[in-house]
């Protein structure tokens, strides 16, 4: 049995493409190792969104130069978003690498796999560039094979991700994912639906609909439009799904029927990711966002309006091309105005064959990106901390995901000195971790029995990224909760 090691890097859209491409090659009879030693076929896939993600796969590859040498019938391969951003130019850097697959040709691996262990030559398959033909036959050229499914590979066996879209059409100047996921295509809704009617078959849960600019999704069939709102009404009448949540949202499609969903359909989480990247007018209009400070603030606005608790998430990029003393308080301002459950915060890193690249000087030295970033964070560290400590004492239900990285550390502790995982599926409390209905991370000892149930937990300890909590022990008709 071919043995298949996988590494993934990037965001969500990419953790959902291994499990297609593992599942794809379990069904060729490959099984799944931990390491790169133990496997015949190592594929890494791959992320550009910023330059530190490429360089940890180059050196991930550098490593495996020796490896290739001594077992020249390792087959390695690049698959992803740099795969298709830097092509040819992968085999010139590690020259001993097998084969470069882009996001949208990731179907062909299997068959690729097959014709290079039979003695076959060094293969690259990408999508076309966005300028190398009409838009039909650039959208046509970025396959998406998603009804694949491979449970082991999900977050949990009751969690999945389920991709509505792909590509992207914004073209913000810094990013590089209009190019390398290709243009904006919104999958049929009759699709999704008969994808997440099987996940919920198969027991799971939580569905997190995927997306680069998730609200942005319109789709067209019979003469009517499916809205992002419709499309979840329609997957909210599907028994067994109790929690549905979408990323990532873009702020001007933050329409009011989305947000009146959120309200009205209890499955749907009160967490809504809507990355601003910065408080500065003339920033947003150097980065092409579309939208003013103004017209966040409003559309911040209307979502505490509407779904008043709702945990609501943003990215900022510091040190864009420009970036002024001035601009970076004005950002400040913002985070700290906005209250924002987290923030994800970003030094900017020029992307080539991106606008900004192009047309704008990185002007904003490293050392005062660092600074800017480590102002952000301490910022956003104290509202989180501050927005947690309002849960003391409180009630909330969590789907329990399984053990918790400490746990999971002690277990792998404990399976050093002879104790066994199993022994944990013998009533031995573990601790837990689960997320509530507004995305927040809690942690609890418990059974494993309780892994994939929803259960009320009681807070009573906070920090900025975590509930400490314990299992709230109830009868509720005839299911016992405490299990601990
Ligand atoms: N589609 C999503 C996310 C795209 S990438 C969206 O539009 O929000 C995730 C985040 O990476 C972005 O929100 C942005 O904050 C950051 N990012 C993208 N390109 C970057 C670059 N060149 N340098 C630094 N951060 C970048
Ligand atoms: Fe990149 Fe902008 Fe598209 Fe997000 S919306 S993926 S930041 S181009
Ligand atoms: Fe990275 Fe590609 Fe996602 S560039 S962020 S893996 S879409």
């Amino acid at each position: 049995m071919p043995k298949l090691y996988i590494e993934t890097v990037g965001c969500q859209m990419n953790m959902l493409d291994s499990e297609l491409v593992v599942a794809s090659l379990r069904r060729q009879g490959y099984e799944l190792v931990g390491t790169p030693r133990e496997a015949d076929t190592i594929l890494f896939n791959t992320c550009s969104v910023r330059q530190h993600a490429e360089d940890k796969i180059y050196s991930a590859l550098g490593r495996l130069k020796h490896a290739k040498r001594t077992h020249p019938e390792k087959i390695i391969g690049v698959l992803g978003c740099m795969a298709q951003k830097d092509q040819r130019l992968i085999f010139d850097r590690a020259p001993y690498v097998d084969l470069v697959v882009g996001p949208g040709q990731l179907h062909q691996i299997p068959q690729i796999l097959q014709e290079i262990a039979a003695g076959g030559e060094k293969r690259m398959e990408v999508s076309l560039d966005r300028t190398d033909g009409s838009r039909s036959q650039v959208e046509r050229s970025f396959e998406s094979y998603d009804p694949l499914r491979d449970e082991e590979m999900r977050p949990s066996p009751y969690q999945a991700f389920v991709r509505i879209m792909i590509g992207c059409d914004k073209f913000c100047t810094y990013c590089i994912v209009p190019s390398v996921r290709g243009p904006e295509q919104s999958r049929p809704a009759a699709l999704i639906e008969l994808e997440v009617r099987k996940l919920a078959d198969e027991g799971c849960r939580e569905i997190t609909l995927l997306g680069q600019t998730v609200n942005s999704y319109r789709h067209a069939a019979d003469g009517r439009t499916t809205r992002l709102s419709d499309l979840i009404e329609r997957l909210h009448a599907i028994d067994g799904i109790d929690r549905i949540k979408f990323v990532t949202n873009y702020p001007k499609d933050m329409t009011d029927d989305l947000l009146q969903a959120v309200r009205d359909l209890p499955k749907c989480s009160h967490y809504l990711h809507v990355p601003c990247q910065s408080g500065s007018n003339a920033v947003l209009r150097r980065m092409k966002r579309g939208y003013s400070v103004e017209e966040y603030r409003e559309m911040l606005g209307r979502i505490r309006e509407t779904v008043p608790d709702a945990a609501v998430t943003s990215d900022w990029i510091v040190g864009f091309c420009g970036e002024t003393d001035h601009d970076f308080q004005a950002t400040a301002e913002l985070l700290r105005e906005g209250r924002f459950k987290n923030s994800f915060i970003f030094k900017y890193s020029p992307r080539p064959g991106t606008k900004a690249d192009e047309r704008l000087p990185d002007d904003v030295p490293e050392q005062v990106k660092r600074e800017r970033n480590h102002v952000l964070l301490e910022m956003q560290n104290q509202i989180s901390e501050q927005d947690n400590q309002v849960f003391l004492g409180r009630e909330v239900t969590v789907l329990v995901e399984g053990p918790s990285k400490t746990s999971r550390k002690r277990a792998s502790e404990g399976d050093r000195m002879g104790v066994t995982a199993g022994d944990h599926a013998h009533g031995e409390a573990l601790q837990l971790t689960g997320r509530t209905n507004c995305d927040r991370i809690a942690v609890f000892d418990g059974n494993a029995r309780l892994i994939g149930r929803f259960i009320p937990v009681m807070v009573y300890d906070a920090n900025a990224f975590t509930l400490f909590t314990s299992v709230v022990t109830r009868h509720v008709g005839p299911e016992v909760y405490s299990l601990v």
